[in-house]
């Protein structure tokens, strides 16, 4: 959603850049309810001759994004190193840890505490709840293993502690948990495709998605991926992004209610509400947790022209900003700007704020999440004092950029299609628009966050791999 606070500015930014952007539907073999549309303008360049470079680095096809498995946490599910047996296993008393290798060559150590932290037996781990029922608090952490034996066949090895309990590590389980860094992270290793105003943008069925759980998967990788899709032939009524939320999991609520309808009104206690232009920005920028993916359902369009939606990848607009600027990157992956909003709507008063830097790296380094809301953005900047004019200067080089005509691309949405899109990576606004009847163009929005998301992954992954 957009925020309270007016700005006269917004009604008069009207961006305008090539109208019809997309066209030429063609149905994509094997994949159900999915279509792809090209843009055919000539003048653009296309993103797939832009080095592939994401903003994690990487350039893996979409369909092998949730291909290995989701955490191993019982011993016996399979994993990678199914039938890698051990060769040999050594006690290191001295430094507290076991020496493990396996027949193709490879050498791993696992420290005692680790291996008593996680026995698998029905003492220390539930086998129904598949989770631990030993407490960090009660852990022996100097315990020491007093004999270590491999069974005949390789498969498994097992410790007997100097407390007495036995535990058993099957090798495979061993292999997939190894302490070097090779096993594969679940959780950084998303891969990005950056794209511009000539994105190749994938269109899905909305009843495919509700019953067929491959184009779910295909959508939800889409989305994890390029962070951009249109959803089509939605019903052309309320309720249908709950109907994506229960098939996802369950939409996530703002203070605007469980989903927020965006029309003309005549007290309107947002600036969306209104037929002016939204400049580009990001949704629920005050939120500490900003939503992650966010639906816009279109029931209703202007016949005239206007009411077309702008968007442009924030990631990929971002590293070209590091490349040209990298002290302006910097800058704005740094400094914070605080946002707040007030009002009142679905569920009463509300005064909401928060802080966030407008591109946020994570750990590696890597972008995770652009915030851009020039009307939420607060008056509150607590940099030092002689930052102020560089990092303005930082953020109004890289709102340009996201409104030069190879980043942005506008489409018009028809009745009954879904717009949906990286709430944190993608920008987005409108242009604006004329009623000359009530209504006029309406849209229902909502939000659904990645916890749902990637857990929604994780079991069709496992599911339709089951189905091979
Ligand atoms: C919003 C918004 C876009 C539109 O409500 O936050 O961005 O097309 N709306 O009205
Ligand atoms: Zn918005
Ligand atoms: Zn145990």
């Amino acid at each position: 959603m957009f925020t309270k606070h007016l700005s006269k500015t917004t009604a008069r930014l009207s961006i305008n850049i090539t109208s019809n952007v997309l066209r030429s539907a063609s149905t994509k073999p094997g994949k159900p309810g999915c279509t792809s549309y090209n843009r055919t303008s000539p003048s653009v360049r296309n993103i797939t001759n832009l080095s592939r470079v994401s903003a994690r680095g990487c350039s893996t096809p979409a369909t092998s994004f949730f291909t290995h498995p989701a955490p191993l946490r019982r011993h016996n599910q399979p994993g990678v190193a199914d039938r890698l047996l051990l060769k040999d296993v050594q006690l290191d008393v001295e430094r507290r840890q076991l020496v493990v290798s396996w027949d193709d060559g490879d050498t791993q150590i696992y420290p005692f505490v680790w291996l008593r932290d996680n026995c698998r037996c029905t003492k220390c781990f539930h086998p129904v709840a598949l989770a631990r029922s030993t407490y960090a608090h009660t852990l022996d952490v100097e315990l020491l293993a007093k004999t270590v034996t491999k069974t005949q066949d390789g498969s498994a090895l097992q410790v007997n502690w100097d407390d007495g309990h036995v535990s058993e590590f099957p090798s495979k389980w061993l292999r997939e948990y190894r302490f070097d860094n090779t096993t594969p992270d679940q959780l950084l290793n998303v891969k990005y495709k950056p794209w511009g105003a000539d994105v190749n943008l994938q269109f899905f069925d909305f009843n495919s998605i509700l019953e067929d759980d491959q184009t779910l998967y295909d959508w939800l990788v889409e989305m994890v991926t390029v962070g951009i899709s249109i959803v089509t032939k939605a019903p052309k009524e309320t309720g249908q992004l709950e109907r994506i939320g229960e098939r996802v999991a369950f939409l996530r609520k703002s203070n605007y209610g469980p989903t927020f309808h965006v029309k003309a009104k005549m007290d309107p206690s947002n600036l969306a509400y209104t037929t002016g232009a939204l400049a580009l920005h990001t949704d629920l920028a005050y939120y500490i947790n900003e939503p992650d993916i966010q639906m816009l359902h279109c029931i209703e369009q202007v016949a005239s022209e206007g009411g077309e939606n702008v968007v442009a990848d924030g990631f990929k607009v971002a590293l070209d900003l590091k490349r040209d600027d990298p002290e302006a990157f910097h800058l704005l992956s740094t400094y914070p700007f605080e946002f707040s909003d007030i009002g009142k709507d679905h569920y009463g008063e509300f005064l909401q704020r928060s802080r966030h830097p407008t591109i946020k790296l994570n750990e590696l380094g890597e972008i995770e999440k652009v915030t851009i809301s020039d009307h939420s953005r607060d008056a509150m900047l607590r940099s030092p004092v002689h930052l102020v004019l560089p990092i303005y200067r930082a953020l109004n080089k890289y709102c340009k950029m996201l409104l030069e005509p190879e980043n942005l691309l506008q489409y018009k949405l028809e009745e009954g299609n879904i717009l949906a899109f990286n709430n944190c990576r993608v920008l987005h606004g409108r242009n604006s628009f004329r009623v000359i009847k009530a209504g006029g163009r309406q849209l229902e929005g909502g939000y659904l966050d990645w916890d749902e998301v990637f857990s929604k992954l994780h079991v069709l992954s496992r599911k339709l791999q089951n189905q091979k």
